[in-house]
């Protein structure tokens, strides 16, 4: 019903500019969303590391398609890096290429994410490339391998989405590159051309880089909510000698803080991707629809019982 409510919401505008400004709805978004600007943002990454968790700021933005936003988009990742720095916040950054003109002209692109990682690279911090839909797959990987060649490991990395079919030679060639990667399944819907749809069969690819990155990589991290990947991933680096503080196991804001906890309680590095941001509501669907009606339900009534 939520669900219901909210796609059919996001493609009529009139309506969304109201449902966004509904308190009931904007309880739930918070659930997954820091909030609508960087100071809710930083608030939430202050209280993750309160309780011993890393953070991710990512300021939500995908498919820019202006000049001017793709540049102010920049200039606020410049400013989330600047101020994790002055409040001395155990956090990195996550940026989507296409938030930063990847759809109007590369070069503007790399010339935009040049200015986003010397800032990382002037406070000593590190900035994740996220991976998106399979038509940017390979222009993503070759902006970042040049990005790579000119910073390093320690300030830029790249996420790799085992559900790509015809890209299972990328994480051997970028280990060989001494990258640091962040392996995920894969979050898009795409075509099974594409990729692999089948559960078992996206297990299983997740599976074997899972093992090669956690074995091979330098400073891995394994983004995902699946306890038996995440338990998996203790097993294997309990057995192959690996230190737990080596590599990262990372979830998003608000899905299973329950494991978060677990993980954090157990000597794992937890980190949390912290999304804020104005363009809050498609990031929200997105995460409404993986959650199951019953879980969606409880924080429905959960957000109900708070008083606005
Ligand atoms: P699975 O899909 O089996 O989920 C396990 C359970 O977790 C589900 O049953 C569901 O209840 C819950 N869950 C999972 N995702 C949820 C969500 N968003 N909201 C609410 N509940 C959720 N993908 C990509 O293509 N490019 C990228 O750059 C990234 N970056 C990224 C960073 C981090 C830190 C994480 C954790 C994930 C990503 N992803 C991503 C998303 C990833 O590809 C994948 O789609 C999701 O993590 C869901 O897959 P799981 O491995 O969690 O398992």
């Amino acid at each position: 019903m939520i669900r219901s409510i909210l796609s059919t919401v996001a493609g009529q505008p009139w309506l969304r500019k109201a449902i966004v400004s509904t308190p009931g709805i904007r309880d739930i978004a918070w659930q997954f969303v820091a909030g609508e600007d960087l100071d809710a943002g930083v608030a939430a990454v202050k209280q993750l590391n309160a309780n011993a968790m890393k953070g991710t700021l990512n300021f939500i933005g995908t498919h820019i398609r202006e000049k001017a936003e793709a540049i102010s988009a920049a200039e606020a990742n410049i400013a989330a890096l600047e101020r994790m720095g002055q409040e001395g916040l155990d956090c990195n950054l996550s940026v989507k290429l296409t938030q930063i003109g990847l759809d109007i002209d590369e070069s503007m692109c790399r010339h935009l994410l040049r200015r986003i990682l010397d800032s990382a690279e002037k406070l000593g911090n590190f900035v994740c490339i996220d991976m998106e839909e399979s038509p940017y797959v390979e222009k993503t990987l070759a902006i970042f391998e040049d990005m790579l060649q000119l910073y390093g490991p320690a300030t830029v990395g790249i996420v790799l989405q085992s559900y790509l079919r015809q890209r299972r030679g990328d994480l051997r060639r970028l280990l060989d590159a001494g990258a640091s990667i962040r392996l995920v399944k894969g979050g898009y819907w795409e075509t099974s051309e594409i990729v692999y749809r089948r559960k078992s069969q996206v297990e299983q690819v997740f599976r074997e880089d899972l093992e090669l990155l956690l074995t091979r990589g330098w400073r891995p991290a394994i983004a995902t909510h699946d306890a038996g990947f995440l338990f998996y991933s203790q097993k294997l680096s309990a057995e192959a000698g690996i230190a737990p503080d080596s590599f990262e196991l990372q979830l998003l804001y608000g899905v299973r803080t329950d494991l978060q906890k677990r993980l954090i309680q157990e000597g794992f590095n937890v980190r949390c991707y912290v999304p804020y941001g104005g363009n809050w509501y498609a990031y929200t669907l997105g995460c409404i629809r993986r959650i199951p009606e019953g879980i969606l339900r409880r924080i429905n009534e959960s957000c109900r019982r708070v008083p606005f």
